[in-house]
Protein backbone atom coordinates (compact mmCIF):
# COMPACT_ATOMS: atom_id res chain seq x y z
CA UNK A 1 0.00 0.00 0.00
CA UNK A 2 2.40 2.38 0.71
CA UNK A 3 4.86 1.26 -2.04
CA UNK A 4 1.81 1.94 -4.34
CA UNK A 5 0.93 5.66 -3.10
CA UNK A 6 5.03 6.68 -3.36
CA UNK A 7 4.82 5.14 -7.01
CA UNK A 8 1.60 7.00 -7.31
CA UNK A 9 2.54 10.66 -6.17
CA UNK A 10 6.08 10.51 -6.78
CA UNK A 11 7.30 8.45 -9.63
CA UNK A 12 4.20 8.51 -12.17
CA UNK A 13 3.56 11.60 -12.45
CA UNK A 14 7.21 12.28 -13.38
CA UNK A 15 6.72 9.87 -16.42
CA UNK A 16 2.91 10.78 -17.04
CA UNK A 17 3.24 14.41 -18.17
CA UNK A 18 4.70 15.59 -21.65
CA UNK A 19 7.08 17.75 -22.27
CA UNK A 20 4.95 19.91 -23.98
CA UNK A 21 3.21 20.64 -20.91
CA UNK A 22 5.74 21.73 -19.54
CA UNK A 23 6.09 24.96 -21.79
CA UNK A 24 2.93 26.26 -20.76
CA UNK A 25 1.39 27.78 -17.39
CA UNK A 26 -2.47 27.68 -16.37
CA UNK A 27 -4.19 30.75 -17.31
CA UNK A 28 -3.41 33.74 -14.68
CA UNK A 29 -6.78 35.64 -15.25
CA UNK A 30 -8.56 32.23 -14.61
CA UNK A 31 -6.40 31.82 -11.37
CA UNK A 32 -7.06 35.36 -9.71
CA UNK A 33 -10.63 34.86 -10.81
CA UNK A 34 -10.94 31.58 -8.91
CA UNK A 35 -8.90 32.73 -6.10
CA UNK A 36 -11.13 35.66 -5.46
CA UNK A 37 -14.10 33.08 -5.75
CA UNK A 38 -12.60 31.07 -2.85
CA UNK A 39 -11.60 34.12 -1.16
CA UNK A 40 -15.45 35.25 -0.94
CA UNK A 41 -16.83 31.85 -0.33
CA UNK A 42 -14.87 31.52 2.75
CA UNK A 43 -16.64 35.09 3.73
CA UNK A 44 -14.14 37.67 2.74
CA UNK A 45 -15.78 40.49 1.12
CA UNK A 46 -13.62 40.32 -2.09
CA UNK A 47 -14.52 42.23 -5.45
CA UNK A 48 -13.87 40.73 -8.57
CA UNK A 49 -12.09 42.35 -11.33
CA UNK A 50 -10.67 39.62 -13.38
CA UNK A 51 -12.78 37.78 -15.58
CA UNK A 52 -13.03 39.23 -19.31
CA UNK A 53 -17.06 38.87 -19.72
CA UNK A 54 -19.88 41.00 -19.83
CA UNK A 55 -21.81 41.10 -16.50
CA UNK A 56 -25.24 40.87 -18.42
CA UNK A 57 -27.33 38.14 -19.67
CA UNK A 58 -27.61 36.54 -23.26
CA UNK A 59 -30.02 38.05 -24.90
CA UNK A 60 -33.65 36.03 -24.61
CA UNK A 61 -33.86 35.97 -28.53
CA UNK A 62 -31.00 33.86 -28.85
CA UNK A 63 -32.16 32.16 -25.54
CA UNK A 64 -35.45 30.87 -27.03
CA UNK A 65 -33.52 29.84 -30.23
CA UNK A 66 -31.27 27.42 -28.47
CA UNK A 67 -34.95 26.15 -26.51
CA UNK A 68 -36.27 25.84 -29.70
CA UNK A 69 -33.48 24.19 -31.21
CA UNK A 70 -33.79 21.37 -27.93
CA UNK A 71 -37.64 21.04 -28.45
CA UNK A 72 -36.70 20.37 -32.16
CA UNK A 73 -34.22 17.42 -31.58
CA UNK A 74 -31.67 19.47 -32.74
CA UNK A 75 -29.30 17.56 -30.29
CA UNK A 76 -27.33 15.50 -32.32
CA UNK A 77 -23.90 15.72 -33.81
CA UNK A 78 -23.48 18.41 -36.68
CA UNK A 79 -20.34 18.42 -39.15
CA UNK A 80 -17.40 18.80 -37.23
CA UNK A 81 -16.76 22.33 -37.78
CA UNK A 82 -20.54 23.67 -37.58
CA UNK A 83 -23.97 23.43 -39.21
CA UNK A 84 -24.20 25.02 -42.38
CA UNK A 85 -26.77 27.35 -40.91
CA UNK A 86 -24.21 28.81 -38.90
CA UNK A 87 -21.28 29.23 -41.11
CA UNK A 88 -23.64 31.00 -44.22
CA UNK A 89 -24.45 33.57 -41.15
CA UNK A 90 -21.03 33.95 -40.37
CA UNK A 91 -20.31 35.11 -44.44
CA UNK A 92 -23.03 37.08 -43.98
CA UNK A 93 -21.17 38.94 -40.90
CA UNK A 94 -18.27 39.15 -42.56
CA UNK A 95 -19.78 40.49 -45.63
CA UNK A 96 -21.80 42.91 -43.92
CA UNK A 97 -19.71 44.45 -40.84
CA UNK A 98 -16.60 43.69 -42.76
CA UNK A 99 -16.61 43.67 -46.37
CA UNK A 100 -15.38 40.64 -46.82
CA UNK A 101 -16.42 37.86 -48.72
CA UNK A 102 -16.01 33.97 -47.54
CA UNK A 103 -17.86 30.88 -48.97
CA UNK A 104 -18.89 28.22 -46.01
CA UNK A 105 -15.94 25.91 -47.60
CA UNK A 106 -13.41 28.98 -45.79
CA UNK A 107 -15.31 28.80 -42.48
CA UNK A 108 -14.68 27.03 -39.10
CA UNK A 109 -16.91 27.16 -35.93
CA UNK A 110 -15.18 26.07 -32.94
CA UNK A 111 -15.71 25.43 -28.77
CA UNK A 112 -15.07 29.21 -28.24
CA UNK A 113 -12.40 31.69 -30.16
CA UNK A 114 -9.95 30.00 -27.91
CA UNK A 115 -10.25 26.55 -29.63
CA UNK A 116 -10.31 28.39 -33.11
CA UNK A 117 -6.91 29.55 -32.57
CA UNK A 118 -5.44 26.89 -30.82
CA UNK A 119 -6.56 24.82 -33.75
CA UNK A 120 -5.14 27.36 -36.41
CA UNK A 121 -1.59 26.81 -34.34
CA UNK A 122 -1.79 23.59 -33.87
CA UNK A 123 -2.46 22.99 -37.74
CA UNK A 124 0.27 24.92 -38.82
CA UNK A 125 3.31 25.24 -36.09
CA UNK A 126 6.46 23.21 -36.55
CA UNK A 127 9.36 23.38 -34.25
CA UNK A 128 11.41 26.61 -34.81
CA UNK A 129 9.02 28.51 -36.49
CA UNK A 130 8.04 32.16 -35.02
CA UNK A 131 4.95 34.08 -34.32
CA UNK A 132 4.72 37.41 -33.79
CA UNK A 133 2.69 39.09 -30.73
CA UNK A 134 2.44 41.79 -29.84
CA UNK A 135 2.59 43.09 -26.05
CA UNK A 136 1.20 43.15 -23.96
CA UNK A 137 -1.12 40.19 -25.57
CA UNK A 138 -4.30 38.31 -24.30
CA UNK A 139 -2.54 35.65 -21.94
CA UNK A 140 -3.60 32.68 -23.95
CA UNK A 141 -1.42 33.60 -27.06
CA UNK A 142 2.06 32.83 -25.97
CA UNK A 143 1.09 29.67 -24.31
CA UNK A 144 -1.07 28.20 -27.17
CA UNK A 145 1.83 28.47 -29.51
CA UNK A 146 4.52 26.92 -26.84
CA UNK A 147 2.00 23.88 -26.83
CA UNK A 148 1.75 23.85 -30.53
CA UNK A 149 5.81 23.36 -30.54
CA UNK A 150 5.98 26.93 -32.02
CA UNK A 151 7.90 30.18 -30.14
CA UNK A 152 6.34 32.92 -29.41
CA UNK A 153 8.12 36.45 -30.42
CA UNK A 154 6.82 39.46 -28.06
CA UNK A 155 7.10 42.73 -29.38
CA UNK A 156 6.24 45.30 -26.71
CA UNK A 157 4.65 48.36 -27.28
CA UNK A 158 4.26 50.95 -24.64
CA UNK A 159 2.11 53.70 -22.72
CA UNK A 160 3.26 56.35 -24.70
CA UNK A 161 2.06 54.48 -28.17
CA UNK A 162 -0.98 53.91 -27.03
CA UNK A 163 0.21 50.20 -26.09
CA UNK A 164 0.49 49.87 -30.03
CA UNK A 165 3.25 48.66 -31.55
CA UNK A 166 4.77 50.65 -35.00
CA UNK A 167 6.25 49.30 -38.32
CA UNK A 168 9.40 49.65 -37.64
CA UNK A 169 8.94 47.29 -34.76
CA UNK A 170 7.14 44.97 -36.63
CA UNK A 171 9.56 44.71 -39.71
CA UNK A 172 12.61 44.34 -36.64
CA UNK A 173 10.72 41.36 -35.66
CA UNK A 174 10.16 39.59 -38.60
CA UNK A 175 12.60 36.44 -39.67
CA UNK A 176 12.73 33.69 -42.14
CA UNK A 177 11.02 32.07 -39.45
CA UNK A 178 8.35 33.78 -38.99
CA UNK A 179 5.19 31.97 -39.31
CA UNK A 180 2.34 34.17 -37.90
CA UNK A 181 1.38 37.69 -36.93
CA UNK A 182 -1.17 37.37 -34.53
CA UNK A 183 -3.44 40.57 -34.26
CA UNK A 184 -5.95 41.70 -32.05
CA UNK A 185 -8.02 45.01 -31.83
CA UNK A 186 -9.21 46.12 -29.63
CA UNK A 187 -7.20 44.52 -27.64
CA UNK A 188 -7.43 42.26 -23.96
CA UNK A 189 -5.24 43.18 -22.25
CA UNK A 190 -5.50 47.15 -22.62
CA UNK A 191 -8.43 48.02 -24.72
CA UNK A 192 -6.46 50.18 -27.54
CA UNK A 193 -7.45 50.04 -30.89
CA UNK A 194 -5.79 50.37 -33.95
CA UNK A 195 -7.06 53.25 -36.64
CA UNK A 196 -7.05 52.05 -40.24
CA UNK A 197 -3.91 53.90 -40.60
CA UNK A 198 -2.35 52.96 -37.98
CA UNK A 199 -3.26 48.73 -39.30
CA UNK A 200 -2.40 49.96 -43.00
CA UNK A 201 1.42 50.84 -41.73
CA UNK A 202 1.23 47.29 -40.24
CA UNK A 203 0.54 45.84 -43.44
CA UNK A 204 2.08 47.59 -45.38
CA UNK A 205 4.95 45.58 -44.03
CA UNK A 206 3.34 42.35 -43.82
CA UNK A 207 2.93 42.90 -47.86
CA UNK A 208 6.92 42.84 -48.19
CA UNK A 209 6.86 39.50 -46.67
CA UNK A 210 4.67 36.36 -47.94
CA UNK A 211 5.83 34.18 -45.94
CA UNK A 212 4.14 35.29 -42.95
CA UNK A 213 0.60 34.70 -42.19
CA UNK A 214 -1.86 36.78 -40.55
CA UNK A 215 -4.44 35.74 -37.97
CA UNK A 216 -6.29 38.49 -36.63
CA UNK A 217 -8.36 38.09 -33.36
CA UNK A 218 -11.41 40.41 -33.69
CA UNK A 219 -13.60 39.28 -30.46
CA UNK A 220 -14.00 42.79 -29.70
CA UNK A 221 -15.22 44.17 -32.92
CA UNK A 222 -18.21 45.96 -31.47
CA UNK A 223 -17.39 46.82 -28.12
CA UNK A 224 -15.98 50.22 -29.54
CA UNK A 225 -16.47 53.95 -28.00
CA UNK A 226 -16.52 57.33 -29.26
CA UNK A 227 -15.54 58.02 -33.06
CA UNK A 228 -13.20 54.68 -33.10
CA UNK A 229 -13.82 52.71 -36.16
CA UNK A 230 -12.99 49.00 -36.18
CA UNK A 231 -10.76 47.67 -39.19
CA UNK A 232 -9.55 44.14 -39.61
CA UNK A 233 -6.55 43.45 -41.74
CA UNK A 234 -7.79 41.45 -44.85
CA UNK A 235 -10.51 44.62 -45.21
CA UNK A 236 -7.70 47.08 -44.94
CA UNK A 237 -5.32 45.38 -47.50
CA UNK A 238 -7.26 43.22 -49.80
CA UNK A 239 -3.72 41.68 -50.94
CA UNK A 240 -3.51 39.88 -47.69
CA UNK A 241 -6.92 38.05 -47.74
CA UNK A 242 -5.30 34.70 -48.94
CA UNK A 243 -2.78 34.54 -46.15
CA UNK A 244 -5.08 35.57 -43.09
CA UNK A 245 -7.18 34.06 -40.86
CA UNK A 246 -9.91 36.25 -39.60
CA UNK A 247 -11.17 35.17 -35.98
CA UNK A 248 -14.28 36.12 -34.27
CA UNK A 249 -16.84 34.86 -31.68
CA UNK A 250 -19.90 34.97 -30.31
CA UNK A 251 -18.47 34.97 -26.66
CA UNK A 252 -18.14 38.80 -25.78
CA UNK A 253 -20.57 40.97 -28.31
CA UNK A 254 -23.94 38.49 -27.63
CA UNK A 255 -22.84 38.02 -23.68
CA UNK A 256 -22.51 34.27 -24.87
CA UNK A 257 -19.19 33.70 -22.86
CA UNK A 258 -20.66 30.22 -21.58
CA UNK A 259 -21.89 28.76 -24.80
CA UNK A 260 -18.36 28.38 -26.41
CA UNK A 261 -18.46 29.00 -29.97
CA UNK A 262 -16.08 31.12 -31.67
CA UNK A 263 -15.65 31.16 -35.18
CA UNK A 264 -13.24 32.15 -38.32
CA UNK A 265 -12.48 32.30 -42.03
CA UNK A 266 -9.52 31.82 -44.05
CA UNK A 267 -7.85 30.06 -47.03
CA UNK A 268 -9.94 26.22 -47.66
CA UNK A 269 -6.42 24.90 -47.12
CA UNK A 270 -6.15 26.10 -43.28
CA UNK A 271 -9.55 25.79 -42.70
CA UNK A 272 -9.55 22.12 -43.94
CA UNK A 273 -6.24 21.63 -41.54
CA UNK A 274 -8.10 22.92 -38.74
CA UNK A 275 -11.16 20.48 -39.33
CA UNK A 276 -9.09 17.75 -39.37
CA UNK A 277 -7.35 18.69 -35.55
CA UNK A 278 -11.28 19.05 -34.39
CA UNK A 279 -12.72 15.95 -35.69
CA UNK A 280 -10.04 14.47 -33.78
CA UNK A 281 -10.26 16.46 -30.32
CA UNK A 282 -13.91 17.65 -29.71
CA UNK A 283 -15.89 17.60 -32.71
CA UNK A 284 -18.28 19.89 -33.29
CA UNK A 285 -19.17 22.42 -30.91
CA UNK A 286 -22.62 22.50 -28.81
CA UNK A 287 -25.31 21.64 -31.84
CA UNK A 288 -27.61 23.87 -29.53
CA UNK A 289 -25.34 26.67 -28.94
CA UNK A 290 -24.59 26.16 -33.04
CA UNK A 291 -28.37 27.38 -33.06
CA UNK A 292 -28.20 30.31 -30.67
CA UNK A 293 -25.22 31.70 -32.79
CA UNK A 294 -27.32 31.51 -35.72
CA UNK A 295 -29.77 34.06 -33.66
CA UNK A 296 -26.98 35.57 -32.03
CA UNK A 297 -25.78 36.57 -36.04
CA UNK A 298 -28.56 36.84 -38.08
CA UNK A 299 -31.18 38.36 -35.43
CA UNK A 300 -31.50 42.08 -34.38
CA UNK A 301 -28.28 43.59 -33.38
CA UNK A 302 -30.33 46.57 -31.44
CA UNK A 303 -28.81 45.92 -27.84
CA UNK A 304 -25.37 46.01 -28.91
CA UNK A 305 -25.63 49.93 -29.05
CA UNK A 306 -26.83 50.11 -25.33
CA UNK A 307 -24.68 47.68 -24.06
CA UNK A 308 -21.80 49.81 -25.73
CA UNK A 309 -23.27 52.92 -23.70
CA UNK A 310 -23.19 51.20 -20.56
CA UNK A 311 -19.48 50.02 -20.87
CA UNK A 312 -18.69 53.71 -22.39
CA UNK A 313 -20.12 55.06 -19.14
CA UNK A 314 -18.42 52.17 -17.18
CA UNK A 315 -15.44 52.93 -18.69
CA UNK A 316 -15.26 57.08 -18.24
CA UNK A 317 -16.23 56.14 -13.91
CA UNK A 318 -12.35 53.39 -14.25
CA UNK A 319 -10.52 56.18 -15.88
CA UNK A 320 -11.38 59.19 -13.73
CA UNK A 321 -11.59 57.22 -10.89
CA UNK A 322 -7.87 55.65 -11.25
CA UNK A 323 -6.24 58.80 -13.03
CA UNK A 324 -7.38 60.64 -9.50
CA UNK A 325 -4.63 58.50 -7.59
CA UNK A 326 -1.16 59.76 -7.66
CA UNK A 327 1.74 57.55 -8.89
CA UNK A 328 -1.04 55.74 -11.35
CA UNK A 329 -1.59 56.76 -15.08
CA UNK A 330 -4.56 55.31 -17.03
CA UNK A 331 -4.85 55.90 -20.50
CA UNK A 332 -8.76 55.98 -22.39
CA UNK A 333 -9.42 52.78 -24.24
CA UNK A 334 -11.07 52.40 -27.82
CA UNK A 335 -12.91 49.54 -26.66
CA UNK A 336 -13.42 45.84 -24.86
CA UNK A 337 -14.35 46.22 -21.89
CA UNK A 338 -10.79 46.75 -19.59
CA UNK A 339 -8.36 49.13 -18.54
CA UNK A 340 -4.49 49.05 -17.92
CA UNK A 341 -3.01 51.22 -15.57
CA UNK A 342 0.54 51.59 -14.81
CA UNK A 343 1.87 51.37 -11.57
CA UNK A 344 5.20 52.82 -12.67
CA UNK A 345 4.98 55.97 -10.04
CA UNK A 346 3.88 53.51 -7.05
CA UNK A 347 6.97 51.06 -7.47
CA UNK A 348 9.68 50.78 -4.49
CA UNK A 349 6.65 52.54 -2.35
CA UNK A 350 5.61 50.75 1.09
CA UNK A 351 1.91 49.54 1.69
CA UNK A 352 0.13 50.03 5.06
CA UNK A 353 0.46 46.44 5.99
CA UNK A 354 4.29 46.84 5.25
CA UNK A 355 4.59 45.33 1.90
CA UNK A 356 7.42 46.46 -0.79
CA UNK A 357 5.57 47.04 -4.05
CA UNK A 358 8.57 45.81 -6.11
CA UNK A 359 6.75 45.60 -9.19
CA UNK A 360 3.28 44.76 -10.37
CA UNK A 361 3.03 41.44 -8.58
CA UNK A 362 3.45 42.44 -5.64
CA UNK A 363 1.13 45.11 -5.83
CA UNK A 364 -1.48 42.96 -6.93
CA UNK A 365 -0.97 40.46 -4.17
CA UNK A 366 -1.43 43.43 -1.61
CA UNK A 367 -4.53 45.07 -3.48
CA UNK A 368 -6.20 41.89 -2.76
CA UNK A 369 -4.85 41.16 0.69
CA UNK A 370 -5.33 44.75 1.89
CA UNK A 371 -7.92 46.16 -0.15
CA UNK A 372 -9.83 43.25 -1.36
CA UNK A 373 -9.91 43.81 -5.10
CA UNK A 374 -8.95 40.76 -7.16
CA UNK A 375 -7.13 42.45 -10.21
CA UNK A 376 -4.57 40.80 -12.98
CA UNK A 377 -0.55 42.01 -13.21
CA UNK A 378 0.68 42.98 -16.12
CA UNK A 379 3.64 40.37 -16.35
CA UNK A 380 0.88 37.78 -17.03
CA UNK A 381 0.25 39.57 -20.49
CA UNK A 382 3.73 40.53 -21.21
CA UNK A 383 3.86 44.59 -20.71
CA UNK A 384 4.88 45.81 -16.65
CA UNK A 385 4.57 47.39 -14.44
CA UNK A 386 1.08 47.58 -15.11
CA UNK A 387 -2.89 45.95 -13.90
CA UNK A 388 -5.78 44.61 -15.71
CA UNK A 389 -9.38 45.52 -14.78
CA UNK A 390 -12.08 44.31 -16.13
CA UNK A 391 -15.04 46.63 -15.85
CA UNK A 392 -17.57 44.66 -16.98
CA UNK A 393 -19.78 45.12 -13.38
CA UNK A 394 -21.88 47.62 -12.36
CA UNK A 395 -21.19 51.24 -11.42
CA UNK A 396 -21.83 50.44 -7.89
CA UNK A 397 -19.52 47.52 -7.70
CA UNK A 398 -16.57 49.72 -9.91
CA UNK A 399 -17.11 52.60 -7.80
CA UNK A 400 -16.17 50.78 -4.38
CA UNK A 401 -13.64 49.02 -6.11
CA UNK A 402 -11.91 51.97 -6.95
CA UNK A 403 -12.14 53.36 -3.34
CA UNK A 404 -10.73 50.51 -1.91
CA UNK A 405 -7.84 51.04 -5.05
CA UNK A 406 -7.17 54.72 -4.27
CA UNK A 407 -7.63 54.04 -0.51
CA UNK A 408 -4.56 51.35 -0.82
CA UNK A 409 -2.76 53.48 -2.92
CA UNK A 410 -3.21 56.69 -0.13
CA UNK A 411 -1.18 54.51 2.20
CA UNK A 412 1.63 53.54 0.33
CA UNK A 413 4.83 55.32 2.00
C1 LIG B 1 -8.75 38.59 -27.21
C2 LIG B 1 -9.53 37.37 -26.90
N1 LIG B 1 -9.57 36.39 -27.81
C3 LIG B 1 -10.25 35.25 -27.59
C4 LIG B 1 -10.92 35.05 -26.41
C5 LIG B 1 -11.62 33.74 -26.20
O1 LIG B 1 -12.97 33.83 -26.36
P1 LIG B 1 -13.91 32.58 -26.12
O2 LIG B 1 -14.51 32.73 -24.77
O3 LIG B 1 -14.93 32.65 -27.23
O4 LIG B 1 -13.09 31.34 -26.23
C6 LIG B 1 -10.89 36.03 -25.41
C7 LIG B 1 -11.55 35.80 -24.11
O5 LIG B 1 -11.22 36.37 -23.10
C8 LIG B 1 -10.19 37.23 -25.67
O6 LIG B 1 -10.13 38.21 -24.76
Amino acid sequence: MTVLHELQTEVFPLQLLSDSLSRVKPSPSIAVTTLAGELRAAGRDVIGLSAGEPDFDTPDNIKEAAIRAIQAGKTKYTAPDGITELKQAICDKFARDNGLDYTAAQVSVGTGGKQILYNALMATLNPGDEVVIPAPYWVSYPDMVRLAGGTPVCVESSLETGFKITADQLEAAITPNTKWFIFNSPSNPTGAGYHPEELKALTDVLLRHPHVWVMTDDMYEHLVFDDFTFCTPAQVEPKLYDRTLTCNGVSKVYAMTGWRIGYAAGPKILIDAMRKIQSQSTSNPSTISQWAAVEALNGPQDYIAPNNALFHRRRDLVVSMLNDIDGLACPVPDGAFYVYPSIAGLIGRTSAAGVKIVDDETFATALLEEANVAVVHGAAYGLSPNFRISYAASDETLTEACRRIQTFCAALR
